[in-house]
């Protein structure tokens, strides 16, 4: 999927801008863990796109698994109950667990997956997230290890990010904007 002319969308980060931060992260999260394995479990679906990125940039060794949760229905508000769609395949006990994150918001999102994800005895449980916003956090102690870009409070779409179920084709991180906006 292209940008158009007619879609309401402004670009606010470039393809490259984001494939460089991908791999200064990926660096960042080998070395933290040097000489062991990780474990990546990307939060479906909006961290497909960084979690394919991301995996084929990282030096150390790795797994995946993939779990899925939903908040925001087809809105662009959060209707602040998470739910878990999809659990994990295997067992995380022992393993150096990387939760990948397109984005954290509310920190809702981020906040339930830690609270069911620690009682499984991870050796290490990190977050990972491509976007912060942290001027909307309502969950106040949810700070990710490593994050891509911080960004203002705008809608963002594209690298795996939709607006309902849309644009997440998308090559860059646009801002969609509302009409009422
Ligand atoms: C998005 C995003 C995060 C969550 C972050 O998921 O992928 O998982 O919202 O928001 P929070 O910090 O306010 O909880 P979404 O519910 O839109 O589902 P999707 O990834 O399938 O698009």
């Amino acid at each position: 999927m292209t940008t158009s002319r007619r879609q309401p969308l402004r670009i606010l980060l470039r393809r490259p801008a984001i494939e460089r931060r991908v791999r200064e992260l990926a660096r960042e999260i080998s070395a933290d863990f040097r000489g062991q394995h990780v474990h990546l479990v990307a939060v479906l679906k909006g961290a497909f796109v960084f979690l394919s990125d991301l995996v084929r940039e990282m030096e150390a060794e790795t797994s995946l698994d993939f779990i899925s949760v939903s908040s925001y229905g087809t809105g662009r508000e959060t209707s602040g109950r998470v739910r878990l769609l999809k659990d994990l395949d295997s067992s995380i006990e022992g393993l150096n667990v990387v939760l990948v994150e397109d984005i954290v918001d509310t920190g809702m999102t981020a906040h339930y997956l830690k609270n069911i994800l620690k009682p499984r005895n991870p050796r290490a449980l990190k977050l990972a997230t491509l976007l912060d916003k942290p001027s909307r956090r309502i969950v106040k102690g949810v700070k990710p290890d490593y994050v891509g870009f911080k960004i203002p409070n705008e809608f963002v779409v594209g690298y795996g990010m939709d607006y309902g179920e849309r644009y997440r084709g998308l090559r860059n991180i646009c801002i969609l904007r509302f009409p009422t906006d």
